[in-house]
């Protein structure tokens, strides 16, 4: 497969990083990782064809209007984390499956993108970088964990938020891919968990797929959006 680099605004070097992550324990989170790992040939040209502009419209009332730290957590090819390095925003792309990174590492060329090999709900590697970050994304990533590492996540989340910082999540709702598990997922539950975390809820908004096949399939989402206290 070849792959198109595409620079970000008045960029021209390709800066990646490499971490190492600890070993996967849980068997769920490594089948959920296997998933995107033996579909990722076929899920780098899909994901790449999403307008981050049209999936980020319902929230944009909430996106940084000046420059700003960026953690786009579960980053896939990057397409996202390129986009807001391209608003010249700093972005630190967290991706555990190899195939994905190392795609979006040779597709996305851009010095204020910088990349992590990392795993929620720990996200263990970003941590010890000891970064604070004003927006953090989590676009159609929070599915895949199960509630004790939903519970868990929280916690880490608001360590790596800057006091004012933005957490931007959207949550899948609808069935998902069988070699890829989901769990069902509530608003009001992950409004809960994060608020015990000390975030308050911004936004809300419902929006149907921006997939074609996830549309026919009856796959809707909900954005939330919290600020950290
Ligand atoms: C549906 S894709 C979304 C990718 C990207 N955010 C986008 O919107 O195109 C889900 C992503 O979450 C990642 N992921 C799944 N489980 C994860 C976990 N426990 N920690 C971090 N990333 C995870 C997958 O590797 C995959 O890149």
């Amino acid at each position: 497969m070849s792959l198109t680099k595409i620079a970000c605004v008045g960029e021209g070097s390709l800066r990646g990083g490499g971490f190492q992550t600890k070993p996967k324990e849980q068997v769920l989170k490594s089948i959920v990782l296997r998933g995107y790992a033996d579909a990722a040939v076929d899920l780098i040209e899909a994901y790449e064809a999403v307008s981050s502009a049209e999936l980020f419209a319902p929230v944009r009332e909430h996106l940084p209007s000046r420059p700003v730290q960026v953690l786009d957590i579960g980053a896939g090819t990057g397409r996202d984390a390129a986009w807001f390095a391209a608003q010249s925003h700093r972005v630190l792309a967290v991706e555990p499956v190899d195939a994905l990174r190392n795609a979006g590492m040779a597709r996305h060329w851009c010095s204020r993108l910088s990349w992590i090999k990392d795993t929620l709900p720990e996200l263990s590697q970003t941590l010890a970088l000891g970064a604070k970050f004003d927006l953090i994304v989590l676009s159609a990533v929070w599915h895949h964990l199960d509630r004790d590492e939903r519970e868990a996540a929280f916690p880490v989340l608001r360590l790596l938020a800057s006091d004012g910082g933005k957490v931007v999540m959207s949550l899948r709702h609808g069935p998902g891919v069988q070699s890829r598990p989901v769990y069902p997922v509530r608003a009001s539950d992950t409004e809960a968990l994060a608020t015990r975390s000390g975030f308050a809820k911004l936004g809300e908004t419902h929006t149907p797929s921006a997939q074609k096949h996830n549309q026919t399939s009856g796959v809707t989402w909900t954005w939330l959006v919290f600020q950290a206290a």
